[in-house]
């Protein structure tokens, strides 16, 4: 396939795309071909991005069933089809003693990290096998959904069901040809970061959690888009189920 085009002709819907590691996947999508909508809850950065890449702007909480039946219906309406769904947006807490955490922060990451992907599910695969498409959802997860650090046990927790769930539906819709697959990012460098390192975001703050990672650095927007993108895209029609780690060896 000719790069460039390994999205070509494809809708794909990108969660948190307004930001950090989503406005990378946006972007890659975008030169890959794809008609991208951006969904997102921050209206201003997600009206800039869409106008930067010249694709849609859907303000949307991922975590209210209502505003995934509008992105269905945004997605569906101009190009009448659907193909890629990448649940990307994700919340987070600053680092705590797990018995310190407070029932506010467990919500907002239960319900924007897990809750997210049983509404898109729930909205979208009755579109899919109706239609008899197949779907393609790509949900980003994190190294935290497999080799946990401390102080994060409930946003670590999420990612593992991200995980979880996935590979369960990956089984369960193989047959409708529907695939499901996630992406585990390490450490990068995007808005959410000072509340992993608990602490402001400096090169120096970051050093502690790099110093881990075998090839020395964190994950950037363009690795996990290149990861998102084949995980999309139809050179991956023999793959589903896996959790593919973006994170330079943290988690061998
Ligand atoms: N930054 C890291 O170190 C890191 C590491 C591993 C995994 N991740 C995961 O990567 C994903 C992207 O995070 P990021 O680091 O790019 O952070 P970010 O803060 O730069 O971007 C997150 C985006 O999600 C949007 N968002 C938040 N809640 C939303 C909601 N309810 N509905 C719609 N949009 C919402 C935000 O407005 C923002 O644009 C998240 O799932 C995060 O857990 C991040």
């Amino acid at each position: 396939m000719a790069p460039g085009s390994r999205l070509q002709g494809k809708t794909a819907i990108v969660t948190g795309g307004a930001s950090g590691f989503g406005r990378g996947i946006a972007t890659k999508f975008a030169e890959e071909g794809a008609r991208v909508i951006i969904a997102d809850l921050s209206e201003e950065a997600g009206r800039e991005a869409a106008k930067e890449l010249s694709c849609n702007f859907v303000r949307a909480d991922v975590t209210k069933r209502e505003d995934w039946e509008r992105l269905l219906q945004e997605a569906t309406s101009a190009s009448g089809q659907l193909d890629i769904v990448v649940n990307n947006a994700g919340a987070a807490y600053t680092n705590a003693a797990t018995h310190e955490v407070t029932e506010k922060d467990f919500d907002l990451v239960m319900n924007v990290n897990v809750k997210s992907l049983y509404l898109s599910t729930s909205v979208l695969l009755p579109y899919f096998i109706d239609n008899k498409l197949p779907g393609s959802f790509v949900q980003i997860a994190s190294t935290a959904g497999v080799r946990p650090r401390p102080r994060l046990a409930w946003y670590n927790a999420s990612k593992a069901a991200v995980i979880n769930a996935t590979k369960t539906m990956a089984v369960e819709y193989a047959p409708q040809k529907i695939r499901f697959n996630s992406v585990s990012p390490v450490v990068g460098d995007t808005a959410m970061t000072h509340l992993f390192i608990g602490k402001p975001n400096t090169p120096e703050n970051r050093k502690v959690f790099e110093s881990v990672i075998p090839l020395g650095r964190g994950s950037t927007p363009a690795d996990v888009a290149n990861a998102c993108c084949y995980l999309a895209s139809d050179e991956a029609a023999f793959i589903t189920g896996v959790n593919l780690e973006v994170d330079g060896g943290r988690c061998v």
